[in-house]
């Protein structure tokens, strides 16, 4: 992807697009910069930030996950025109062109279950008690394709400890929002409606963990599961449900969507693992949209040391 630099834009031709592409390279790079001791904060207003836009810079591009900083960004038109969202169609043009149906505003999450505060949250409050951050992630699904995006959102960690769950909490179980008049293909039985997945309550209270509410600095697009959705990035995409309206915290393992149709092939973990095939397909490479050779998939989708600790002692053949 071509990210132009400063420089070579006139005032006239920059989109608030444009200037997030270059305002996030210049992070990108002022961030391990200023991480290898390169650059001291102060000296970043040379460099076409203001003084404090560059100090949050700086702390921004610190914050950024290892080895993400270093790939280039997934554009924003392939990330919002080349979805899975079955309930807008099973085609990867479906979602955009149909999700227009979709009203993400007023939206209510009922969290419920074993937590101490159980209610319906309007995903406004959420928001406002809970600032969006960005995360870079990649995004790597189970069709052996994967993308690089800016999320906006919160830790789902931050959630929870709101909710206060109980000693009897053992796993986090979301619903999306099942009303076949603004998601047409419900009407289609391709999976049993409402799609729903769950995590293992570590693994939702893992700080990579996020309640994502937007992607390239704007609001998430209908069909990336606006208002609110989940960004699990060391498992396979389908663990990302969109749309949430539901949060329940369990005792037993849920059943979840994919699993429920065709458990041979996807299972609880979902965790990308090129050491493990799909039944019908390799999962030791991936093709990044955008790219024509295929690149090796990371174990744990390259996040590894974040999370492989969690499965420990865990046959991950059996796991899957
Ligand atoms: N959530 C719902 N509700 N319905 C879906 O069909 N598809 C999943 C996941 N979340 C899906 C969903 C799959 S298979 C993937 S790969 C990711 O969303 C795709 O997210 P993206 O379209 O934002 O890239």
């Amino acid at each position: 992807m071509l990210i132009r630099k400063p420089g070579k834009i006139s005032e006239a031709e920059v989109t608030p697009y444009e200037l997030y592409l270059n305002r996030r390279k210049f992070i990108g790079q002022a961030g391990r910069l200023a991480l290898l001791g390169a650059i001291a904060p102060s000296s970043l207003a040379a460099c076409d930030l203001k003084g404090d836009e560059a100090e949050a810079a700086v702390l921004r591009g610190g914050s950024g996950l290892p080895g993400s900083q270093e790939e280039e960004l997934t554009p924003y038109e392939d990330v919002t025109t080349y979805n899975n969202f079955y309930e807008f169609g099973t085609g990867k043009a479906d979602p955009a062109r149909n999700a227009g149906t979709l009203k993400p505003r007023p939206w209510t999450v009922e969290i419920g279950g074993h937590c101490e505060r159980q209610g319906d949250y309007d995903v406004e409050d959420m928001t406002g008690r809970f600032p969006a951050e960005e995360r870079i992630y990649r995004l790597r699904c189970v069709e052996a394709w994967s993308m690089v995006i800016p999320w906006m959102g919160f830790p789902l960690k931050d959630l929870l400890e709101f909710v206060q769950p109980t000693s009897r909490a053992n796993y986090v179980e979301f619903t999306t929002l099942y009303d076949p008049e603004q998601m047409p293909g419900q009407r289609r039985r391709v999976l049993d409606w409402p799609y729903v997945e769950a995590l293992r309550m570590d693994e939702a209270m893992n700080s990579l963990t996020l309640m994502a509410t937007g992607l390239y600095g704007k609001e998430l697009p209908n069909q990336n599961g606006a208002p609110l959705r989940l960004v699990v990035p060391w498992k396979y995409g389908f663990k990302s449900i969109k749309s949430i309206v539901r949060i329940r915290l369990v005792e037993d393992m849920p059943s979840t969507s994919w699993n429920l149709a065709i458990p041979s092939e996807y299972g609880f973990f979902a965790n990308v693992n090129p050491e493990v095939d799909h039944p019908r397909w390799s999962q030791a490479r991936e093709r990044r949209l955008g790219e024509i050779r295929r690149r090796p998939t990371l174990m744990f989708n390259g996040y590894a040391e974040e999370v492989a600790p969690m499965y420990d002692g865990m046959d991950l053949r059996r796991w899957y």
